[in-house]
């Protein structure tokens, strides 16, 4: 948060009332502009967990040319979304939910589910889906890299389907159930696109970081364009082969197997998304917490702000202070469900009824502590609008 964002936002959320989340529209819409240039013209699919509100999710989906659908995190919010127009949705990871798969073959809305497995396919069978109007289907290759014969596993534990030859066998299962329609094949390269290349203080680590990247998407490069083969020679046609994320679009967009890339956090660019040697967003989501007491010298305390992210637990889960500069946390409280102690010369400036500045380590979970979201363009709240949680909505 530069001084001239940090100005430019008080000014504008002057009359609010912390807790509150605001995000900065000038610094969003840059952020989607030059997404969609490290992208050079490969379509890029909305991640929508990395957002959480509709209302900015329309805006990247209607905005300047780039975005082109939505990859989803669950069924029923692809659904949800659908009931209210958005199309073209993949959800990007595998549903055991029956309803909602009965829902989908009732309805049958512009969804198409992430399969790798033969029980989801079951599954899907047993929601009644037939060859009238079938289902369709995006098959998902695992992405990662595996050392030393596969003793060791680098990248999220996802499909089972790593190599071509696996792939191309479940995709002619896939072909054989006339109730499905198989459209797509994605592979997610998490060690590359979720993990920071230039970790804080840890240059040994960043290097280690930046060989194992290189390696991995050598060998995927290579793989993926293989198994995206085989899968074509079997179906035909594909309607889209997924890659990637906020942190790997040049290398997944230069693949020729792949015709799109997902990305989200990009926009929002939460702290996580600071530790990237390729690209630098600009931080456009924050939140503000009201100091509520002054424990003695050097501390202020805030109410509230014990908004953790997922993933391994770790430092770099932990909100961050921003506004006013010099704070830190407390290594022995961190951020808490009732109060945030907030250590640093800074705090001797802070009164009770001041309000200090965080930022979230991920992106779309932000949506989840807060019911709404200012939007600031320039030095005006433009509009006030709901997160998923103030929709009603918890899908996960
Ligand atoms: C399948 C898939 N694709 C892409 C992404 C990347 O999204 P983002 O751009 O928000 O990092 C994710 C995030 O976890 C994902 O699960």
């Amino acid at each position: 948060m530069t001084l001239a964002q940090h100005e430019r936002l008080e000014r504008a959320c002057a009359e609010l009332t912390p807790p509150f989340a605001c995000v900065d529209l000038d610094a969003f819409d840059a952020n989607a502009a030059d997404l969609v240039r490290r992208a050079a013209g490969t379509p890029l699919r909305l991640a929508s967990k990395s957002v959480r509100c509709r209302a900015l999710q329309r805006r990247v989906l209607d905005g300047p040319p780039g975005f082109r659908g939505t990859l989803a995190l669950t069924l029923p919010e692809a659904l949800w979304l659908a009931d209210h127009g958005f199309d073209d949705l993949v959800v990007g990871y595998p549903t055991a939910d029956r309803p909602a798969l009965a829902r989908l073959v009732g309805e049958g809305a512009p969804v198409t589910l992430m399969v790798d497995a033969v029980q989801q396919l079951d599954l899907i069978a047993a929601a009644g889906a037939t060859a009238v109007a079938p289902v369709r289907v995006c098959i998902e290759l695992d992405a990662g890299l595996r050392l030393f014969g596969g003793r060791v596993r680098i990248g999220a534990k996802r499909s089972p389907l790593h190599d071509p030859d696996a792939l191309a066998a479940f995709a002619a299962e896939v072909l054989r159930r006339p109730e499905l329609r198989l459209v797509g094949v994605m592979a997610y390269e998490s060690q590359i696109a979720g993990v920071g290349d230039a970790p804080r203080a840890r240059p040994v680590g960043g290097a280690l970081i930046r060989a194992m990247q290189a390696a991995s998407a050598r060998e995927l490069r290579a793989r993926r364009a293989a198994a995206v083969a085989r899968v074509l020679e079997l179906a035909g046609s594909l309607e889209f082969v997924n890659a990637g994320g906020t942190g790997s679009i040049e290398r997944s967009a230069s693949e020729p197997a792949v015709t799109e890339v997902a990305a989200g956090s990009g926009l929002l660019a939460p702290a996580l998304f600071d530790r990237y040697r390729g690209f630098a967003p600009t931080p456009a989501a924050f939140f503000a917490i009201p100091v509520v007491r002054r424990p003695g010298p050097g501390v202020a305390t805030a109410l509230g702000g014990g908004y953790v992210a997922s993933g391994p637990p770790a430092r770099d889960r932990l909100p961050e202070p921003v506004y006013p500069p010099g704070l830190r946390l407390d290594p022995r409280e961190g951020a808490g469900e009732a109060q945030t102690p907030l250590l640093g010369p800074a705090a001797d400036a802070l009164r009770v009824g001041d309000r200090v500045w965080m930022r979230h380590a991920k992106a779309g979970e932000l949506g989840e502590r807060f019911s709404s979201l200012f939007l600031v363009s320039g030095e005006r709240i433009v509009e006030e609008v709901a997160t998923y949680r103030g929709e009603g909505c918890c899908f996960l």
